[in-house]
């Protein structure tokens, strides 16, 4: 199971290949009750998956890392919660009825079909992890340049011409590329007709701008101010491989900032930093994120950047940052006839605010944090252990509560600490097994601390804090416990570095 070893303080590390990487992670993934796949008894629904009991509280750590630093943190940021079905004409007046369309390959002997980007970028990761770094970088010029164009028939080139077959069935047998639609739709009422055509939202940000109006009025809001909104999206990917990096339905974190036409790059500049560090904050090195700046911008972008993260699959995106434009306001206007603008009483005029938009998938955030945390140690003992290293502060479980036997009054007193705790933080108690499996079993979740309970406990009422990255133990009083816990788990400790 470990293959090389190097050696930092007294744990030894193993690196694993990518590929191996993403399959344990999956694999920890669902022993660990993190994420298992979605109607798994049925087999599965490709690209859709469920979280367990601690991805689900992990999902929601990270979503309250991200509401409190960008709505609480901000006094001209709010958020809102907007329904998932809206009005039809919302998907026209956006450009995703006739353009959130993604260029598609489909392979003749194995019927399967492939997002032209998709299909070459794991070509150039393949001559990366072979070396051949300057035939990745010549084909991702290659590919940027024609995506550019839209060249279909110079991409369709370019895949033959560097031999990529089907990992299905090992042909190059390609259709031509074509233009495909991502959003599902329902029909909405007993008939069944197009006129009754619903979409399920491709993206949370139409919410904020069909409310632009309400909020802005209702909150007294004073430009520049944001609308911050976390939510699920649906989108009909066609290549919806590597877990929960593409899903068809996943949830995003999107806030939009309206600012004065002309200093919209300002703001872009600065939502580029403050995203930036909030990523940093969680303890990501930075050497693993990097900008990446759109070579073809989206039919209402006028600037956009992506922060990409080294996934086990390589460095792909993990959030956009868009300078929208006044593109989305405008087209509401027309679409629905109603004024979508701001009176400037600095400037004494009225415009259509510009917007620049934050946009982070979840599901995305909660891979790099899990595949950043996986670790497999093998310990100066010989022994080995696989920890979770995931930020202590959105740690799914917080504490665990161990008596060290299931006698003596110690499961009663471990109860007692318990309950002290349990209000502030999530808490497991346990008293199955020995002290050391129940170690290795938190360290396998990811719990930061484990609280021992021992004969001495009964004596001077002291307990044994023991940390999972240093498995160093401390002997703390148990009125100072609170107070410790409160100092290593408190969220004001990321939220201070943005
Ligand atoms: N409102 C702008 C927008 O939706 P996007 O780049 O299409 O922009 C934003 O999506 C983010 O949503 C991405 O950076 C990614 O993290 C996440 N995302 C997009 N499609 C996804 C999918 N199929 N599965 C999981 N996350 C996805």
């Amino acid at each position: 199971m470990f293959q090389a070893f190097f050696k930092t303080n007294s744990l030894i590390f193993a690196p694993m290949n990518q590929e191996d990487h993403l399959k344990k992670i999956i694999a920890h993934s669902k022993e660990y009750g993190y994420i298992f796949p979605s109607s798994d008894i049925y087999d599965g629904l490709s690209a859709v998956y469920d979280y367990g009991q601690h991805g689900a509280v992990l999902k929601n750590n990270i979503k309250d890392f991200w509401w409190k630093s960008m709505v609480d943190m901000n006094t001209n940021i709010v958020g809102i919660d907007s329904a998932i079905f809206m009005h039809p004409k919302i998907w026209k007046a956006s450009g995703h009825v006739d353009q959130f369309n993604d260029p598609m390959i489909d392979n003749k002997d194995s019927k399967k079909r492939y997002r032209v980007d998709t299909l070459i970028e794991e070509k150039i990761e393949q001559y990366k992890r072979k070396g051949k770094d300057e035939k990745a970088a010549k084909l991702q010029e290659s590919m940027d340049a024609l995506l550019k164009e839209d060249d279909f028939v110079g991409l369709k080139e370019l895949i033959e011409e560097h031999g990529i077959v089907d990992v299905f069935s090992g042909s190059k047998n390609w259709t031509d590329i074509k233009q495909f639609n991502l959003m599902f739709s329902t029909n909405w009422g007993s008939t069944g007709t197009d006129d009754e055509l619903v979409y399920l939202r491709p993206e949370t940000a139409q919410g904020i701008f069909v409310n632009y109006n309400n909020v802005m009025k209702s909150g007294r809001m004073k430009i520049p101010f944001g609308i911050a909104q976390i939510g699920k999206a649906f989108r009909n990917e066609i290549v919806a491989r590597q877990f929960i990096f593409r899903m068809r339905e996943f949830e995003q974190m999107e806030m939009q900032y309206f600012v004065r036409p002309g200093e919209e790059m300002k703001w872009y500049d600065h939502w580029k930093e403050k995203r930036m560090k909030w990523h940093l904050a969680l303890g990501t090195p930075r050497e693993k994120l990097k900008f990446h700046d759109h070579v073809k911008l989206a039919h209402y972008a006028n600037a956009a950047v992506d922060i990409e993260f080294e996934f086990p699959m390589g460095f792909r995106e993990l959030e956009g940052i868009h300078s929208r434009t006044d593109f989305d306001l405008t087209q509401h206007q027309e679409f629905s006839g109603k004024k979508l603008q701001y009176f400037d009483p600095e400037l004494e005029k009225n415009y259509v605010p510009y917007v620049v938009e934050t946009s982070i998938g979840l599901d995305r955030m909660f891979l790099s944090i899990i595949s950043q945390a996986y670790q497999e140690e093998k310990l100066e003992d010989g022994s080995e252990r696989v920890v979770m290293k995931i930020p202590v502060e959105i740690a799914p479980v917080k504490v665990a509560v161990l008596p060290l036997i299931r006698k003596d009054g110690l499961p009663e007193k471990a109860l007692e600490i318990f309950d002290k705790l349990k209000y502030d933080y999530s808490c497991h108690y346990e008293e199955k097994d020995s002290i050391g499996k129940r170690y290795r079993r938190q360290d396998a979740i990811g719990t930061p601390y484990c609280i021992t309970i021992d004969h001495d406990t009964m004596e001077d009422n002291t307990v044994t804090i023991r940390h999972r990255d240093s498995m160093k133990q401390d002997r703390v009083s148990v009125e100072a416990l609170e107070k410790e816990m409160a100092d290593k788990l408190d969220l004001k400790n990321l939220l201070t570095k943005i």
